[in-house]
């Protein structure tokens, strides 16, 4: 049976950085705090011709030329996102205009900080089926516009960006392993953002909290270190492997603090795992390809290595899988 193996892989990052400093003056808070808890310094945001569907075309266009492959080649093209472009189409849509890939057929995907997971394991599970498949994977986020800026809870936390890959079998290339993927709507009022289509009018009058990121900090944190904690070792236990057949870790990029106690609970040393969220800040779905891509590029992946994904998002959402590159 083949699998789903990355082909190419690209990212784009808005051009504006938003530090620490420049967050002092907006809101009550200070580089100090921002750093011990969250180890974020900048954050990229989106500007004008940076819409979410501009920055996913732009990663695209960069895993599409390294897979040397061309947009109308691609057959599904699949966009994670929680900041879609509008309510409707979907920034898949968008992107598929912007690019020419005129042969596919496309479609959003939401699973928040977890939706480029949950798209890797879609892409394997059509790959499965059609081996000569040729899937194009964004994630794509401009949170920026879903932040309340007056907020100092959230705003030092998030960050715009885009990453994506070209997914297709490959000779002498397992691709995606195993996932495990879950979810628990159950909790959803820990972290949530509601949009202007999702709920009666009347409701969205009398919701004081507009439609901006909400989340109660403290149980996102003990939730996300657990549930990635139990969803690597459930992984690696079923698949006979241990965190020393490992390569390289890239976890969602949420907090330095989480992917420390991440990293200590699991036993995996700091030069295995990927870690960019001081630059980043957390990127929600175009997290992991982001930080795929700058592996990539950095030249430290090779081939066979057996690299390994956790992530934890709104819904909650959360998972972990094993791709051999
Ligand atoms: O993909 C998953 C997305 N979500 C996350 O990754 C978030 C997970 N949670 C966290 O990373 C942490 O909970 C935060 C970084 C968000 C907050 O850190 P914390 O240690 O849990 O702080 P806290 O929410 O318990 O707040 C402690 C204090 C409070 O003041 P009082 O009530 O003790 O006087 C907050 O008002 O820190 C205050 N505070 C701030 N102070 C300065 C909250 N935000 C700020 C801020 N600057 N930006």
């Amino acid at each position: 049976m083949k699998h789903a193996s990355i082909l190419g892989t690209g990212s784009y990052l808005p051009q504006r950085r938003l530090t620490n400093s420049d967050l002092e003056k907006m809101v009550n808070t200070s580089d100090e705090w921002i750093t011990t808890r969250t180890g974020i310094h900048t954050r990229r945001i989106a500007g004008r011709g940076e819409e979410n569907y501009r920055i996913a075309a732009g990663a695209a266009r960069k895993a599409l030329d390294m897979a040397g492959l061309k947009a109308e080649e691609i057959d599904l093209l699949v966009v994670a996102t929680m900041t879609a472009h509008m309510m409707m189409p979907s920034s898949a849509c968008f992107v598929q205009a912007e690019i020419g890939a005129d042969n596919a057929h496309a479609y959003d995907i939401n699973a928040a900080c977890t939706g480029f997971l949950y798209g890797l394991d879609l892409a394997d599970r059509y790959v499965v089926s059609r081996p000569d498949m040729k899937i194009l994977l964004i994630g794509s986020e401009t949170l920026s516009a879903r932040v309340n800026w007056q907020d100092r809870n959230t705003c030092i936390l998030f960050g715009d960006g885009a990453g994506a890959c070209v997914m297709s079998s490959r000779e002498g290339s397992r691709g995606v392993v195993d996932a495990i993927l879950r979810s628990d709507g159950r909790l959803w009022n820990l972290l949530y953002m509601h949009g202007p289509a999702s709920l009666n009018p009347d409701l969205v009058q009398n919701d004081h909290n507009g439609c901006y990121i909400q989340m109660i900090g403290r149980d996102v944190f003990k939730y996300a270190v657990k549930a990635m904690e139990e969803a690597v070792v459930e992984l690696l236990d079923r698949n006979g492997v241990t965190i020393s057949d490992i390569s390289l870790m890239i976890p969602h990029q949420a907090n330095i603090r989480i992917l420390n106690k991440l990293m200590e609970r699991l036993g995996v040393p700091r030069e295995k795992v990927y870690i960019n969220v001081d630059k980043y800040g957390n990127t929600s779905a175009a997290s992991i390809p982001i930080s795929l891509d700058e592996a990539n590029r950095e030249g430290i992946l090779r081939r066979g290595d057996l690299l390994l994904f956790c992530s934890f998002g709104g819904g909650f959402t959360w998972g972990s899988m094993l791709m051999q590159w």
